[in-house]
This record gives C-alpha cells, sequence and structure tokens, in this order.
C-alpha cells in the first residue's frame, strides 16, 4: 500500500474513533490517577469494613447504583436529602423502606475527603462501591469508568415516573425500560443477576407466593411461613432473593429461575416460556459467560447520561449539594 493511502486509512481511523467515542460519555479508567490515586484503596476498605459488619450491605451497595443511574442517570441524586427546594428521590415509591446504604456511602465520602478533598465526586463512589462489593462477595472484577459529576438537584417525580421497573413488571415492559436506557435485553437478564445477592421485602413477593402458579410448591410454602397473606402484616419481613447463597455473588440465580423458585414476579418471568428463557439456561449452565456479560452491562448502566466537564459538582457531602 503507497504510505499516503496508510495516512487515510489511518486518519479515518482516528476520525471514527473521535466521533464514536464523542457520541458517549467520556467516561475514563484513569479518571483519579494523578488526582486521587488512592481512591480505589479508600473505597474498597470501607466496603470491606461495611460488609464484614453486615453481609447484605454489598447487595444494598449495588442496587444504590442501579437506582442512581436509571433516573436522571448516574449523578448521585439518588443520595441526596430532601430540601426546601426540591424533594428528592429517597422517598419516592421504589426506594423508600428499600434502598439502604446511606450511612456507608457517607462514611466511604468522607474516608475519600480525608485522602483528596473536592475531587471525587459520589456518583463514582456508588459505581466504585458497587463494582467493590461484587468482588468480595466472589463476583467478577472490572476496570470501573469514572470522571461523572454529582447533580446540584434531585427530583421525587422523576423517581417515581416509573423509569425503575417494578417487580410487578413483565418480560416485555422489563425489556422496555432498559431499552429506554439504551440497555439490551441481554443486558437486563445479566443485570437481573444482581439478585443473587440481597434480600426484598414481603410486600414485593406476596402476590407471586400467594397466587402464582410458576413457582416451585414447597418454595411458595416456604416463603409463605415468613410472609403473611394479609396485605399489612408483615409487610418488611425479609426473604432472599437467592434462595441457595445470599451473600455469594455466583449463578444460582439462573438455576432458581428454571427450578421456579424465581422469588420476584419479575424475576420469574425471565424464565416462562418467553424470549430470555435460552439466555437464562445458558447462564445457568456457564458462570462464565454471566460474569462476561454482567460486566459488559453495568459498564454500560454506568455510563447512562453522567454529568460531565463543568456540568454539575463535586459535591462535599453526599447528601447535600455544596
Ligand atoms: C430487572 C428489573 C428489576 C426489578 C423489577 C428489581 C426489583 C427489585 C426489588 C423489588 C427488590 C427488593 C426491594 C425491597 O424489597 O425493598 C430488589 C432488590 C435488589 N435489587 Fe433489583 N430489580 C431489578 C433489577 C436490578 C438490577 C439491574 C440490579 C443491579 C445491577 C439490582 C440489584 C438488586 C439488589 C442487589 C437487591 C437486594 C438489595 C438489598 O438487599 O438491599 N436489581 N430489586
Ligand atoms: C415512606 O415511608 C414512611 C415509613 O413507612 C411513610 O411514613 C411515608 O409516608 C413514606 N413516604 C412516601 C412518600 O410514600
Amino acid at each position: 500500500m503507497a504510505s499516503s493511502s496508510i495516512f487515510m486509512v489511518t486518519l479515518l481511523a482516528i476520525v471514527l474513533l473521535v466521533f464514536t467515542g464523542s457520541s458517549h460519555a467520556q467516561l475514563s479508567n484513569k479518571f483519579y490517577s494523578k488526582s486521587c490515586p488512592k481512591v480505589f484503596s479508600t473505597v474498597k476498605s470501607q466496603v470491606q469494613i461495611a460488609i464484614s459488619k453486615e453481609r447484605r450491605m454489598g447487595a444494598s451497595l449495588v442496587r444504590l447504583h442501579f437506582h442512581d443511574c436509571f433516573v436522571n442517570g448516574c449523578d448521585g441524586s439518588i443520595l441526596l436529602d430532601d430540601t426546601s427546594s426540591f424533594r428528592g428521590e429517597k422517598t419516592a415509591g421504589p426506594n423508600n423502606n428499600s434502598v439502604r446504604g446511606f450511612n456507608v456511602v457517607d462514611q466511604i465520602k468522607s474516608k475519600v475527603e480525608q485522602v483528596c478533598p473536592g475531587v471525587v465526586s459520589c456518583a463514582d463512589i456508588l459505581a466504585i462501591a458497587a463494582r467493590d462489593s461484587v468482588v468480595i462477595l466472589g463476583g467478577p472484577n472490572w476496570d470501573v469508568k469514572l470522571g461523572r459529576r454529582d447533580s446540584k438537584s434531585a427530583s421525587f417525580s422523576d423517581a417515581n415516573s416509573g423509569v425503575i421497573p417494578p417487580p410487578t413488571a413483565s418480560l416485555s415492559q422489563l425489556t422496555n425500560r432498559f431499552n429506554n436506557k439504551g440497555l439490551s435485553q441481554k443486558d437486563m437478564v445479566a443485570l437481573s443477576g444482581a439478585h443473587t445477592i440481597g434480600k426484598a421485602r414481603c410486600t414485593v413477593f406476596r402476590n407471586r407466593i400467594y397466587n402464582e402458579n410458576n413457582i416451585d410448591r414447597s418454595f411458595a410454602n416456604t416463603r409463605q411461613k415468613t410472609c403473611p397473606r394479609t396485605a399489612g402484616s408483615g409487610d418488611n419481613n425479609l426473604a432472599p432473593l437467592d434462595v441457595q447463597t445470599q451473600n455469594n455473588f455466583d449463578n444460582d440465580y439462573f438455576k432458581n429461575l428454571i427450578n421456579k423458585k424465581g422469588l420476584l414476579h419479575s424475576d420469574q418471568v425471565l424464565h416462562n416460556g418467553g424470549s430470555a428463557d435460552s439466555l437464562v439456561e445458558k447462564y445457568s449452565k456457564d458462570a462464565e459467560s454471566f460474569n462476561s456479560d454482567f460486566v459488559t452491562a453495568m459498564i454500560k448502566m454506568g455510563d447512562i447520561e453522567p454529568l460531565t466537564g463543568s456540568k454539575g459538582e463535586i459535591r462535599k457531602n453526599c447528601a447535600r449539594v455544596n
């Protein structure tokens, strides 16, 4: 090839890279490598302490990142307390009495502020803490993309607007809600595998264990023992999302679905004769492919509409705007 055509091909490749790159957020793995190289060890040791105190906290931190990203992007908005100028996301339907881990995030933030004040965003702390939690509980590792900035506001009504899928959702509703955030059905199924850890309240699975037929009878009977039929009684009683190993990040969640032991309606619809069945079966047999697709999907989810450049701010306290 003539050197001029090599030059043209190279130029074209660079132009393409610049354009495709800029349509995405400018997050990068190395964002804090000069400004806060200790961010990873600082966050990880705090996550480790929190999980040692309470194993469930790993699950709660993973879920916080998800609920942050689905409402106006990964901008730390879920962490803001209500103020006189806005009502925030904490008490919105999908979060109230449900999302947890705020104290742990505030603790991580205060340690990070000690090593590099005013540098690391709360939105990035959520992304790192979610990754660390997965790793500590035995799941896959990955490089977290960073450079998100924090919102200066939060919206109760946006968190209630139906962007976060409810546990009553059908397969097509789940798929649509993830599609709306640029995530595929495959991403949705892989991310649902996060239900290999953590717990749910009786109120979100009561209807399934009393009224649905695509459920293992003995599993339903066991769950009924601590989740009374009558609405209002035992609403906050907890059960593990993964009946086998609620503190291990593994692929048991998918095995459970095949055995009709999904706890939520929205879990079991992934394996109920529909278009996600084959993927659930694959993940149930192949932990490596689940891990790899989960990582890909977590990185995509972490890329949802971040504030970058000079947008937003780096909060000093994750619960308040500066
Ligand atoms: C596919 C749609 C999803 C639905 C309908 C859904 C719904 C739920 C519900 C209802 C709970 C229990 C909440 C409670 O009882 O208070 C829960 C817990 C949880 N969810 Fe999801 N979820 C979905 C996707 C995800 C995704 C994408 C992730 C993360 C990548 C995730 C991570 C978790 C975790 C880790 C828990 C346990 C939290 C804890 O124990 O504190 N979920 N989810
Ligand atoms: C949130 O939960 C608390 C405690 O159960 C309840 O009193 C409050 O009304 C709930 N808030 C909203 C907005 O539903």
